[in-house]
């Protein structure tokens, strides 16, 4: 038996979700109609300065944004995931000699005690399984250095675009699947984000068509002078307004 042939044998052990390739034009089995959906993802790795950075990857799921981090030249990277991918860990990371660390974290458990501040942080396919959303937030941002990059790509709500919306769809109404409940629009999410001290930089709708849900990618930045600490205390209900 070839060494691709015991590769490729050994690959059909595990389900994967993303397709990464581990030897010139042998890719892991992943779901190839969300490859559309993680290019614009790679793309934004692929344009932020990573080289020396420490990246955090949320939701790595089989790694393809933080390997891809790491051929970027960041100096640390590490995945979180509530469920972790055994093809990962057992076969990706070693096989790629790669030095990426995946742990099994809850996203909202994390906290800057849990892996110390990142210079970029990638949220990834996360934000829409998510019941806690404006909390997420908060979390993502504790463990940013200021300065730092967030990445986002997430489902977003189309329409009633000049307000600022959360459509929050329960059950068989999820355009997905029923874990799937939470879903700004572009002046929501962008809004949001601001009374967190993030600013979108640019974003990219995947269809590019007034639809009522689509695929985005954000790129954002974190500037704590952005922050109403004012007001941040008391949404964090530690003192009120006058
Ligand atoms: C739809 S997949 C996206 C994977 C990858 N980030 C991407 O965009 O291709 C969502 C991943 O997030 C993980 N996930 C969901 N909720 C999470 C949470 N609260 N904390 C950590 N990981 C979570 C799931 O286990 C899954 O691996």
């Amino acid at each position: 038996m070839t060494d691709a042939s015991l590769i490729e044998q050994r690959l059909q052990s595990y389900s994967f979700y993303h397709s990464i390739e581990v030897l010139p034009g042998v890719f892991t089995a992943g779901i190839e109609r969300l490859r559309p959906i993680q290019e614009p993802v790679l793309e934004a790795i692929r344009a932020t300065p990573l080289a020396g950075k420490r990246v955090l990857d949320i939701g790595c799921r089989d790694g393809l944004f933080s390997f891809e981090a790491e051929r970027c030249g960041a100096s640390e990277v590490i995945g979180i995931d509530r469920k972790l991918s055994l093809g990962a860990i057992e076969f990706l990371i070693p096989h790629l000699k790669s030095q990426v660390k995946m742990s099994l974290v809850n996203v909202m458990d994390l906290t800057p005690a849990t892996f110390g501040k990142f210079d970029v942080v990638i949220f990834a396919g996360v934000l829409y399984h998510l019941r806690y959303p404006f909390q997420v937030f908060k979390v993502i941002r504790d463990v940013m250095i200021d300065g730092g990059t967030l990445i986002i790509e997430t489902g977003l709500y189309r329409l009633h675009e000049d307000e600022a919306l959360l459509w929050c769809p329960v059950g068989e109404e999820s355009p997905y699947e029923p874990s799937s409940v939470t879903f700004f629009n572009l002046k929501g999410i962008t809004d949001t984000l601001r009374t967190f001290g993030i600013t979108v930089q640019s974003h990219r709708f995947l269809s590019g068509h007034q639809i009522p849900h689509d695929r985005c990618t954000l790129v954002c930045a974190l500037h704590e002078s952005g922050i109403d600490q004012r007001r941040t205390r008391y949404w964090n209900s530690i003192e009120p307004l006058p």
